[in-house]
């Protein structure tokens, strides 16, 4: 079920630490619409470092945001967290598909570090390898069983069944196709950072001509800028959250809070780009920057990276070609856009 490609319409859930947030998109004559849409707050610690932790908790949020959007379809694309392990790898050309599938499955635990009871695998042909036409590259994506487990129990709870279970990193590929119009020479032959910044975690990708060749994620994401408004002024997890979007903190609050948070930003960035520097030698300078995921709303955030870095930078907008339903556009927060990449790049699975 990882990665499979499917012809079902699917709902797009992003099950993630802050929040779930799905999406159904509908598609005619090329362009996408969103049919509905809906977010809802994740309780703190339901979810750490992206594995479920409270099921009762986390199927709570999937059912209240599954209530709110009551999307066409009982089928969604989701995003398995946790340990997961890609690799491609390469098998000789001359293999028939179903030959192919028994060799990986023998070839697994070489590849695999876990038990492999333990894990779910799955592969894609990605096509011909470029080292050698006698090779096919095959994609290997393994992740704990238990995870997926995990994320059945919840979307149940919501009436929903998981149809695909994608990777996260993949899901953000795919959803790339969508913010093509904010690209440089629409990302052809363009080598373009993607930042994904969320609550727990910062991805740093980069893309050559629309491609994913490099990712690397980063321990850090707006849980930091939460836990030092709670412990700046006294608030709880939800007030913090709240000011942090809505404001109302005292006036020392971008000086002493904001500023640094936005230094760290770039600073993470900046580090996860010299990671994929030192690991090749080619299309080393970024042309362009796009940042996502929450904390990109924060307003001069995208100005700062694009400072430090010295790279023009944009926030993502993965929904600047699209149509609204209104059900969908009541529903949805300004600024929130750029949060809802994975949810799209999951969307999009249904039609694969
Ligand atoms: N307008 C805003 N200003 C400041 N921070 C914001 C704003 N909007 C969202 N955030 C922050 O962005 C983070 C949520 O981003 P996002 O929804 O991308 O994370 P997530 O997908 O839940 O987390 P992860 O991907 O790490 O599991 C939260 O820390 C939230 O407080
Ligand atoms: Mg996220």
């Amino acid at each position: 079920m990882l990665l499979k490609p499917s012809s079902t319409p699917l709902v797009g859930i992003d099950i993630s630490t802050s929040s779930v947030k799905l999406i159904e998109l509908s598609k005619s004559g090329g362009a996408y619409k969103v049919e509905s849409f809906a977010a809802e707050a994740m309780p703190v610690n339901a979810i750490t470092d992206k594995v479920i932790m409270d099921l009762d908790a986390v199927g709570e949020a999937v059912r209240k945001a599954v209530k709110r959007a009551s999307p066409h379809t009982k089928y969604a694309a989701v995003a398995v967290g946790g340990q997961v392990m890609t690799k491609t790898i390469q098998m000789p050309a001359s293999l028939p598909d179903r030959d192919l599938g028994e060799q990986i499955e023998l070839q697994a635990d070489q590849y695999i570090s876990q038990p492999l009871e333990e894990v779910a695998f799955d592969y894609e042909i990605l096509g011909i390898s470029q080292a050698d036409p006698d090779l096919v590259d095959v994609l290997l994506v393994a992740a704990r069983k238990e995870n997926i487990e995990k994320l059945q129990a919840v979307l149940e709870v919501a009436g929903m069944n998981a149809k695909v279970v994608d990777v996260e990193v993949y899901a953000v590929e795919n959803a790339c196709k969508l913010l093509t119009h904010q690209m440089v020479d629409e990302g052809l032959d363009r080598t373009i950072g993607l930042v994904d910044f969320g609550a727990a975690a910062t991805t740093f990708s980069v893309l050559r001509d629309r491609k994913i060749i490099y990712s690397h994620t980063a321990d850090f994401g707006g849980k930091v800028l939460t836990d030092e408004i709670m412990r700046h002024y006294g608030l709880t997890y939800d007030e913090a959250g709240k000011a942090k979007k809505e404001g109302g903190l005292p006036n020392n609050y971008k000086v002493e809070i904001l500023d640094p948070f936005m230094d760290d930003m770039a600073q993470t960035v900046n580090r996860s780009l010299q990671f994929y520097q030192s690991s090749t030698s080619e299309h080393q300078h970024l042309d362009q920057i796009i940042v996502c995921g929450g904390c990109a709303a924060i307003p001069g955030a995208a100005e700062r990276i694009s400072e430090k870095l010295n790279t023009p930078t944009l926030v993502g907008n993965p929904f600047g070609r699209m149509k609204l339903s209104s059900r969908a556009k009541s529903q949805m927060v300004e600024n929130e856009a750029a949060a809802l990449l994975v949810a799209c790049g999951l969307a999009l699975r249904s039609f694969d």
